[in-house]
């Protein structure tokens, strides 16, 4: 007799395979088995079960997260909206109100109807700071100054910010940290809703450079911590020029190393070592990637007019001498020159994703953040702040909404395509010195300058931007707006004169192409441009052909 079950598999071999996969189950998951990035590819990717995955994301307002039933209202409207990561406050005084009780029933409902909505969760500790300040620490720290010390400002004054040098501090937020991330271990990790936490929020002095505590003036004027040498003598080509060029590495003291700029780097450094032993406690309990968020500095902005010591492009590799356990470091990008700040950050493989940004300039940068720097995410803020679909009657106001719908429909050939150089992406501005630009793909030239409606020739819409995705030889679909493009090949890769063979308006649904209109005539100017429409965002797939010939300029 076979003693088999309905599948047909021997009894004896199920048994095996029930009891390997109950182990596998109750075994801790293996570090690849976890969101992870991988650092291999043409860009660093973030891997999600297995797979790159590319974070269409939006953050909470500072107040939306702080109740359960801001969930139930909120993530089915972001769901709505096309967004596939929500990106959330866990605030320290909300999970431990009294020291060692702890909380997680907001967060647990928050993860839970994330799951319900199909929706991932990045967390953001608010801990010992966000945006400089400590706000978000329970009272029992706030009212506890001797326990728990603040940072001085140069007049002496006790600031509004927990010290960067205190153990104490760092050990009850690591505590705190811990315990989060434990939770999160049993919460979530079979279903890994979330994929990455960020610990602390835009830190920084405010008012100085650095802090004036008596313990930190007596550091200030020790040396530079052996360890930090040691990183920058491997790599002094790794510092910005700015630096690069005052630096002595002969030097002991702060001041002698790093002249004009040794207050900032000072800062960097202790913020950058206490929110290391803060990531690596709940790295210890659940290891997911983690990163730091900063705030930019504005043009000829002086450390502490801006927070002084954040991960900022000057502050690059202190971060990384004394925080290994910061898998990568992020920009908030609210000024004009988005795409300048992108490149900053694409620094030695760091992996591109913005936490924060400009919600009207949302619909522009995203294309430009996954086409041209192959990021991992891009995350308007306040985006609860958006008016729902469902409600929207003119959906020309809620271009955020299109441009995401436009990038979920490459959601599955993204990461792919990004990973083999297939992308391309630019944002153009009206008040740009250029507002024209081109890049190439695929051997053709794609030039794009702001779209201008016709038959009148005026410019209806500020910006525009696109996303470039090469789909097979000679085929592309490009998602975007507001712009008008022309095609020539790119003479450094072929000979020939280059043509558009047909445009297609519509959608990719799992894959599946459908046409919605086939553009020509006046909405092709004529077989001369590609036409993205103002105040709309749209996919199109465009198929191009070159001749043998020598290329003449049109128009
Ligand atoms: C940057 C901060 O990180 C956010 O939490 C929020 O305060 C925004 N600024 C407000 O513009």
């Amino acid at each position: 007799m076979d003693h088999r079950h309905p599948a047909g598999v021997p009894i004896s071999a199920s048994f095996l395979l029930l009891s390997t996969f109950s182990l596998l189950l109750s075994s801790p998951l293996a570090a690849q088995d976890l969101p992870h990035l991988d650092r291999a590819a043409g860009s660093t990717q973030l891997i999600v079960g297995g797979n790159p995955f590319v974070i269409f994301g939006g953050e909470l307002g500072n107040s939306s997260a702080g109740t359960a039933a801001q969930a139930d209202e909120i993530l089915p409207r972001l769901a709505r909206a096309h967004i596939n990561t929500v990106l959330m406050p866990v605030a320290w005084e909300q999970i431990e109100p009294v020291e060692g009780k702890f909380d997680f029933s907001i967060l647990d409902h928050w993860i839970e109807q994330a799951r319900t909505q199909h929706l991932h969760v990045v967390l953001l500790w608010f801990g010992s700071w966000k945006n400089a300040f400590s706000s978000y620490a329970p009272d029992w720290v706030k009212k506890d100054i001797h326990r728990f010390p603040r940072a001085i400002s140069p007049d002496g004054r006790p600031l509004g910010i927990l010290s960067a040098l205190s153990r104490e501090n760092q050990d009850a937020d690591a505590r705190a940290f811990r315990t989060l991330m434990r939770h999160l271990h049993e919460f979530d990790a079979q279903q890994q809703s979330v994929l990455t936490v960020q610990v602390e929020n835009e830190v920084g002095i405010l008012g100085g450079a650095r802090d004036h505590s008596v313990d930190a003036d007596r550091l200030f004027s020790g040396p530079v911590p052996e360890k930090l040498l040691q990183h920058l003598r491997e790599g002094s080509d790794w510092l910005p020029a700015e630096i690069r060029h005052s630096w002595n590495p002969k030097g002991s003291t702060w001041r002698k190393v790093f002249a004009d700029h040794a207050p900032e780097l000072f800062t960097a450094w202790y913020y950058a070592s206490y929110i290391a032993e803060v990531a690596q406690a709940g790295k210890a309990e659940y290891p997911l990637p983690m990163f730091v968020n900063a705030q930019l500095p504005a043009p000829l902005e002086r450390p502490g007019e801006y927070p002084s010591g954040g991960p900022h492009p000057l502050n690059f590799e202190i971060y990384r001498a004394a925080a290994p356990p910061l898998d990568f470091l992020s920009p908030d990008i609210y000024w004009p020159n988005f795409e300048y700040w992108l490149q900053r950050y694409s620094d030695r493989g760091n992996a591109v994703f913005v936490p924060e940004a400009r919600l009207d300039m949302g619909p522009f940068n995203a294309f430009y953040a996954y086409g041209a720097a192959r990021a991992i995410g891009f995350c308007p803020f306040a985006v609860d702040s958006l008016p729902d679909v469902e409600n929207e009657i003119d959906a020309g106001k809620n271009l955020l909404t299109q441009s995401y719908s436009v990038l979920h429909q490459l959601e599955d050939i993204l990461p792919q395509a990004q990973r083999e150089g297939r992308t391309r992406g630019l944002v153009l501005h009206a008040n740009s010195l250029r507002p024209t630009q081109t890049v190439s793909l695929g051997g053709y030239l794609f030039t794009a300058t702001l779209a201008r409606s016709w038959p009148a020739r005026t410019l209806l819409q500020d910006d525009g931007a696109m996303i470039l995705l090469q789909s097979g030889p000679d085929e592309f679909l490009i998602g975007g707006t507001a712009l008008s493009i022309t095609v020539s090949a790119d003479p450094d890769a072929k000979e020939g004169v280059g043509g558009i063979a047909s445009v297609e308006e519509g959608s990719r649904v799992h894959g599946e192409w459908t046409a919605t209109r086939r553009l020509n005539g006046d909405q092709l100017d004529q077989g001369r441009r590609i036409l993205l429409p103002d105040h709309r965002a749209v996919l199109l797939r465009v198929k191009l052909y070159t001749i043998p010939g020598t290329p003449t300029a049109v128009d």
